[in-house]
């Protein structure tokens, strides 16, 4: 089974911070791939744009660099390669500046998709969308994509909703949250929506509890400076964990259309109720394996910037009231996982004198490593010894199910890029839902800010503080392990 590749329209994108770590990680190389693929056909043009003194040959040489490091070199092809080069160009511009915005206007084509990729600071994003409407660059068609943090609260979200506002509809606005990219992400769309299976169960009245959790092995080593201005609620919870959440709890949206999707995740958001202080738990991790610990990567040995943090919410609305939804995420945890584990309710009578051994049901959905789910069931433990029940995992690895195809599926940054050129934004995040989350999220940041709150230490390479792991097992339940 290999699923088509349809071609995107002839497009030209502009990547503002072309030169930079995100350009050169992931959306150089995906566009390649997509490319190689035969889904950008050569008609399309991607022109790299930063203060940098660079010809487009200068330009070439460093996307050519950056493919090399970052594409399998399974995917490296010289020929395919030499053909992707020839559609690049590079200007050289400075976006408080008024120099190469007459270059770059002559640069770009009419009767093709135009999108303009803001991979720079935010604090850029205001100046770029206003010169590229005085220079009469960007027209009420084209695209706009802007990259996470989306403010650092509500305050700074709305000025930026604001400042985009001024420029451009938002029709035209793409934020990226690269989870929603993720095949898996997706796919819990598909297995709730395109299956009658688990929609009658899909509510408090047969679903124990929840539980997400985005753990990490790597530490802040290297960004911790910047790290330390944001911290795991911000970087990670406000953003990628709440859109998995919203996906889980979402009712059916009437059609898969991107502004049906975001009204349906925008009620979860609106209907989370206000987080508990006992029901957070804060983190940083401690030095081990020859590694510092989270106050020297972050270089603020007085730092009170979460590494780890977790938490128990609520939804108040009639499908989940009663049933919490538990996250976390954390740097320097035991493995790099992610996870979505649904925990239904045990049977209402059990027929079986052997209750040892019994375990509910949990539907786990893998985001990484090895993406797939696995459904826990119980059964009748085989051999003669009576009727004795056990778990059993029915478990499908999407690599072991879909074979070749799995092998192509593209990342989340291939996937999102396309659907730019398509002009689809159910994978972005809309302003409201933006905002909506930051305004959830705010009161639980100044909270343990004005409370002074201290983050627990933690040992590297273990599932995270103490207090987390009472966080459940005082409700009666306890975490998924890290493995
Ligand atoms: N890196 C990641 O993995 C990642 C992940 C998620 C989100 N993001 C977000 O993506 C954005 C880019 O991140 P990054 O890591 O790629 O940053 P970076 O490595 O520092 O690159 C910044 C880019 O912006 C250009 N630039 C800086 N000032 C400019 C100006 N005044 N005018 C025009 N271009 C300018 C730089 O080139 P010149 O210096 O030559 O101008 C460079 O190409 C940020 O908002 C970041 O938060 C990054």
């Amino acid at each position: 089974m290999v699923s088509r590749v349809i071609p995107v329209e002839p497009f030209d994108l502009v990547i503002f911070g072309g030169t930079g770590d995100l350009a050169r990680r992931k959306i150089l190389p995906g566009l390649y791939r997509r490319f190689q693929a035969g889904q950008m056909t050569p008609d399309s043009r991607i022109i790299g744009a930063a203060r940098a003194d660079l010809d487009d040959n200068g330009f070439r040489a460093l996307v050519a660099e950056a493919i090399a490091e970052f594409v399998p070199a399974e995917r490296q092809d010289k020929a395919v390669l030499g053909e992707f080069l020839k559609q690049l160009h590079y200007v050289a511009i400075d976006a408080k500046g008024e120099g190469g915005w007459p270059q770059l206007k002559a640069l770009m084509r009419s009767g093709v998709v135009q999108a303009f990729y803001f991979s720079v600071a935010p604090a850029l994003f205001g100046d770029l969308a206003e010169r590229l409407r005085a220079h009469k660059i960007a027209g009420k068609n084209d695209r706009i994509v802007v990259e996470k943090p989306f403010g650092r609260d509500l305050a700074t979200a709305r000025e930026l909703n604001a400042t985009l506002a001024r420029h451009f509809d938002e029709s035209q606005i793409y934020r990226i949250d690269h989870y929603l990219g993720k095949e898996t992400v997706q796919n819990l769309m598909a297995v709730r929506f395109a299956n009658i299976l688990f929609e009658p169960l899909w509510k408090a009245e047969y679903i124990d509890h929840v539980q997400i959790t985005v753990a990490e092995t790597v530490g802040v080593d290297g960004r911790g400076a910047y790290y330390d201005t944001s911290g795991a609620m911000r970087d990670m919870v406000q953003n990628h964990l709440m859109q998995l959440l919203c996906l889980i709890a979402m009712e059916p949206p009437y059609h898969f259309d991107p502004n049906a999707v975001r009204d349906e995740k925008l009620k979860v958001i609106r209907a989370l109720d206000a987080v508990q202080p006992q029901d957070i738990v804060r983190g940083q991790y401690l030095a081990g394996d020859g590694q510092g610990g989270y106050l020297e990567h972050s270089e603020n040995p007085a730092s009170r910037t979460e590494s780890y943090i977790a938490l128990k919410c609520h939804i108040s609305n009639w499908r989940w009231k009663g049933t919490p939804f538990y996250l976390r995420t954390g740097k320097r945890l035991r493995a790099r996982t992610s996870e979505i584990a649904i925990t239904f309710k045990e049977p209402p009578h059990s027929i079986f004198d052997d209750a040892e051994g019994w375990r509910e049901n949990v539907l786990v959905i893998r985001l990484q490593p090895n993406e797939g789910m696995n459904l826990m069931m119980m059964i009748k433990e085989p051999g003669p010894g009576g009727m004795r029940l056990t778990q059993v995992p029915l478990d499908m690895s999407f690599a072991d199910a879909l074979g070749e195809a799995h092998q192509e599926t593209p990342d989340a940054y291939e996937r999102l890029i396309m659907d730019v050129i398509r002009g689809n934004q159910t994978l972005f995040m809309r302003g409201d839902e933006v905002e909506a989350a930051w305004a959830w999220a705010d009161p639980i940041i100044t909270g343990w800010e004005s409370r002074g709150d201290k983050p627990q230490a933690y040992d590297a390479g273990s599932s995270g503080p103490e207090d987390a792991l009472m966080l459940m097992h005082r409700d009666g339940r306890r975490w998924r392990d890290i493995r």
